[in-house]
């Protein structure tokens, strides 16, 4: 089975090639992406160091002069409206020669390079550790202080679409709290929601019950009209209008990264200041996000404290981050529920949640990166038993229903968009690992 699993997503990886680096699915997915590209850049590491390699260094041409990576790099020769919205040649920070959105996504770049890294060899490993760890530093310098600027050790998002789990119901909810614009309530009041279905590109691919619904869909573009006037800069953002969240993978994550982002610097002799006092930092504040009542990690809203439910899969990504070893028993305990653990793990909320549905995007179907996430981390935990089970339910998920974008963790039919670039390199790494 995993030749199988393996044939087919180097087939697919072969079609979604773009010259040095890969989109995340042809026709709706046509540039390139942040995490999707670090995903396949750690799950080609060992079958093609010299092309994750590649992948790594095209993501990074986006990167701007403050540090920023952008969560898109347009493609060039792809018309879209959505670069419109961003106009990001009109900030002076935004390099000149391509056109890029104006956010981040989860930093799991380093991540991704540290594995690349291991599999280079000789002038390869140099050359990449030389390009790559001065851009990361100044990728993870930016988040830690422009994104964080009373230093509480947890990073702030401004947009769902930041968070990678995109329309997960947290996002949601906080985002049908805010303020309406103006011209968000005269759409709302002339009901031309339906009208975003016209210049939608998702559902032009993909059957809308399967994807976020128009009015969420409107709101996160009117969310990021607003950030744009405010030059997407925290720091100018106006409260009740914009939303600050302290997301719970997005932090684990960059928590991860940093301890790999160390590990790269050292080995290309670079020194970083401050960066292991700041993992220090961010592991403790994580604590901040356990929620004693509902036993689980929680988002909050920045500013007030409020807890923003419900629970996610996020919660998981804890596992590898080094937090509290009883909030880690208590993790694992959680994942082997009914709720957590159905047929075909791990949905994306919990099967029991009142928002739980099984075929709609973030909302409840099971994501081959965040399994793959979560096998590592449950492998760092020791827990090896649940870590191989969860792998080979991943294998079984994409044996069956190809490399699907999600699946239903009901009956494994596979979701979204087919041929998924992301699901591809990464059931590839999974279905070659050595014994
Ligand atoms: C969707 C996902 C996001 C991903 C993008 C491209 O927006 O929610 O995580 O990066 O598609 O695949």
């Amino acid at each position: 089975m995993s030749e199988a699993v393996a044939a087919s997503a180097l087939a697919v990886l072969e079609r979604n090639r773009r010259g040095d680096w890969t989109c995340p699915a042809a026709g709706i997915y046509p540039h390139q992406w942040l995490w999707d590209s670090a995903f396949v850049a750690a799950g080609l590491a060992r079958h093609d160091p010299r092309r994750a390699a590649r992948e790594i260094l095209a993501v990074l041409r986006g990167q701007w002069s403050n540090g920023m990576v952008p969560h898109m790099v347009f493609a060039d020769d792809e018309p879209d409206g959505s670069r419109r919205l961003w106009g990001s040649r009109r900030d002076l920070r935004a390099p000149r020669d391509v056109d890029t959105s104006c956010i981040t996504q989860p930093p799991v770049l380093a991540i991704a390079a540290r594995r690349v890294a291991e599999h280079l060899t000789g002038d390869d490993r140099q050359q990449f550790l030389g390009a790559v760890v001065p851009k990361l530093v100044g990728y993870h310098a930016w988040l830690h202080d422009e994104r964080d600027p009373d230093a509480t050790g947890l990073v702030t998002l401004i947009h769902p679409w930041e968070c990678g789990l995109d329309t997960s119901p947290p996002w949601m909810a906080a985002l049908r709290r805010l303020r309406p614009t103006v011209e968000l309530r005269v759409a709302f009041a002339l009901h031309i929601t339906r009208l975003v279905r016209a210049v939608r590109r998702d559902t032009r691919y993909l059957p809308a019950r399967e994807r976020a619904s128009d009015d969420d869909g409107l709101r996160m573009l009117d969310l990021a009209t607003h950030l744009r006037h405010h030059g997407f800069d925290l720091a100018r953002l106006a409260p009740g209008r914009c939303l600050r969240v302290h997301d719970v993978s997005f932090n684990a994550l960059l928590a991860i990264a940093d301890r790999d982002l160390l590990e790269l610097a050292d080995t290309a002799g670079v020194t970083v200041a401050g960066l292991r006092e700041r993992i220090g930092t961010s592991v403790d504040a994580l604590e901040t996000l356990w929620n004693d009542e509902l036993g689980t990690y929680c988002a909050r809203d920045a500013v007030t404290g409020d807890w923003i439910g419900p629970p996610t899969v996020a919660a998981f990504t804890m596992l590898g981050a080094g937090v509290d070893e009883a909030h880690l028993d208590q993790l694992v305990a959680r994942l082997r529920t009914d709720a957590w653990w159905p047929d075909h793990p791990v949905p994306s909320i919990g099967c029991d949640t009142p928002e739980f549905d099984s075929e709609r995007y973030w909302s409840g179907p099971s994501w081959v990166n965040i399994n793959w996430l979560l096998i590592d981390g449950l492998r760092r935990r020791g827990e090896t038993g649940l870590a191989a089970s969860l792998r080979q339910h991943t294998l079984d998920l994409v044996a069956r229903g190809g490399c699907a974008e999600y699946f239903s963790p009901l009956t494994g039919a596979p979701l979204g968009a087919r041929d998924f670039s992301w699901t591809a390199a990464l059931a590839l790494d999974l279905a070659t690992e050595p014994g």
